[in-house]
């Protein structure tokens, strides 16, 4: 893969959005009608419904209770809530459950994922001009480029593992010597191709370079600050790797001052500690 348009090529070999998927993006954003749809749609597959709970059960909501169904998923949650989420488990199960092999397990992309997307959701509810549930979903989605790599693209993905380790360099970097394009452009593409929203494209595919997005500029920047610090603070995709300082106009251009949403990333990773300590009372 050495350009966009042999990689374009190869994503056309990607199986299409799965059905579950295109029927949960056609549900209107009716709070009534819409959540019912929204519990039906789902109800009716119950490995989906048993993947999409042990999300929704996840650590770092602290919530009182299991929640055991979808019905009190949209209650307690929000029915955007459930339905982004629904949407990812639906889009990651398409690139199988396991990894390959030299990947860090699959559940460590989750869980950076579902941390970015918490993380950009708590910084949206703050920005005046964004869609929190927006947010929450281009974060939850910012990586989805690694996967196609990964199950597309391993070799070249090995390659660019390498150069990122022998020169010290970001990955995004290592990809663009590598195969001329980034994860980030490659999950641009894939969503291109599934006629999402420019407003979850754009910020994916400059989640690394946010100050050169010229649509949809602060999703972008809160997307990118959700994964800069979401690594910071170990909520990684598994590999621990330079991950480069954003620029300072990316953090001033926002409505959240930066200590404020450096306590976001802190009470959340403080969250997840403290429940994992209580044994994973979910699992
Ligand atoms: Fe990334
Ligand atoms: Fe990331």
């Amino acid at each position: 893969m050495k350009d966009l348009k042999r990689l374009i090529g190869r994503i056309d070999q990607l199986p299409t959005l799965p059905t579950v998927a295109t029927q949960i993006l056609s549900i209107v954003d009716d709070p009534k009608s819409g959540a019912r749809e929204l519990v039906y749609v789902i109800s009716r597959d119950p490995s989906f419904t048993g993947n999409l709970l042990k999300r929704v059960n996840s650590a770092f909501f602290a919530l009182p209770r299991k929640i055991s169904d979808i019905g009190q998923a949209v209650a307690l949650l929000g029915s955007n809530f459930v339905k982004t989420t629904a949407l990812g488990v639906a889009i990651f199960d398409i690139f199988g459950k396991s990894s390959r092999p030299g990947e860090p397990p699959r559940e460590d992309f989750w869980r950076h994922s579902f941390a970015v997307g918490t993380l950009a959701r708590q910084i949206g509810q703050k920005q005046p001009d964004v869609n929190a549930e927006t947010a929450f979903a281009a974060g939850l989605l910012h990586d989805i480029g690694h996967l196609v790599l990964e199950c597309f693209d391993p070799v070249d993905l090995k390659l660019a593992y390498a150069i990122a380790d022998a020169d010290e360099v970001p990955l995004p970097e290592a990809e663009r010597r590598a195969m001329g394009t980034t994860h980030a452009e490659i999950g641009a593409e894939l969503l291109t191709l599934w006629h999402f929203p420019s407003e979850l494209i754009e910020p994916i595919r400059f989640h690394h370079r946010p100050e050169e997005c010229g649509q949809h500029p602060q999703l972008a920047r809160i997307v990118a600050i959700a994964n800069y610090q979401c690594n910071r603070y170990g909520f990684t995709r598994g590999v621990k790797r330079s991950e480069p300082a954003l620029p300072e106009s990316t953090w001033a251009s926002l409505a959240v001052p930066r200590p404020e949403i450096e306590d976001l990333t802190q009470a959340m990773a403080i969250t997840e500690q403290e429940e994992d300590k209580v044994g994973g009372k979910f699992a």
